[in-house]
C-alpha cells in the first residue's frame, strides 16, 4: 500500500536519494528546493513505510511542466508512478492549467511508452538537450 502527498521541505534528504537512484541526470538538493518553493502543489511524494517516489514539475501561466518522475525500481509497476502522475494532473485543473508538457531521453523506452499510455504525444525532438548530449522528445497533453 502506497499514498500520496505534497513534498515537505524535510523530506528533500530522501528525495534526493530516489532522484540519485533513478534519474540519469544530476540535480543538485538546492534546484529541488528552488523547484518546490516556485511552485509547491507540483511537488508529490509516494509513501509506503518511507518515500518510494515523486514528481516534480514547474508551471508557467497555463502549462505545466514536469521535470521530473521516479519510483524506486522494486516498487515499479505497481501503480505508483500513475498516481503521482494523477495526482499532478489533479492539482495542475485546480491551479486553472489546461496542459503539461515534459522531456523524456529519446532512448528511454519506457518512460515514452508509460506517458503515451496516459494520453501524451511526441510532438517534437530537442537534439542535444541532456548533458551527455542525448536528445530528448518533447511529449504533451491536453488535461
Ligand atoms: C516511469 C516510472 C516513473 C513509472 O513508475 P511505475 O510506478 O512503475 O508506474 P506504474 O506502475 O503506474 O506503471 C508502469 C507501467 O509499466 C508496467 N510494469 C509492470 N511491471 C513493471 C515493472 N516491474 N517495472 C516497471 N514497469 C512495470 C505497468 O504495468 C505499467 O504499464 P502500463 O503503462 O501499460 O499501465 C518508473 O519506471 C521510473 O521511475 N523510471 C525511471 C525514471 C524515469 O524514466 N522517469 C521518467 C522520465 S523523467
Amino acid at each position: 500500500m502506497f499514498y500520496i502527498r505534497g513534498f515537505s521541505e524535510e523530506d528533500l534528504s530522501e528525495v534526493y536519494e530516489i532522484a540519485l537512484r533513478n534519474l540519469t541526470e544530476r540535480y543538485q538538493p538546492e534546484l529541488l528546493l528552488d523547484i518546490y518553493q516556485s511552485w509547491p502543489s507540483g511537488f508529490l511524494v509516494a509513501i509506503t513505510s518511507r518515500i518510494v517516489g515523486f514528481i516534480a514539475g514547474t508551471r508557467e501561466e497555463k502549462t505545466a511542466r514536469i521535470l521530473m518522475l521516479a519510483v524506486d525500481r522494486e516498487f515499479r509497476g505497481q501503480g505508483i508512478g500513475s498516481a503521482l502522475l494523477n495526482h499532478f494532473i489533479t492539482n495542475c485543473r485546480s491551479g486553472g492549467i489546461v496542459s503539461i508538457s515534459l522531456e523524456v531521453r529519446i532512448s528511454n523506452q519506457k518512460a515514452i511508452q508509460f506517458y503515451q499510455n496516459r494520453g501524451f504525444q511526441i510532438i517534437t525532438f530537442t537534439p542535444n538537450y541532456y548533458t551527455d548530449g542525448e536528445a530528448a522528445y518533447v511529449m504533451w497533453k491536453m488535461i
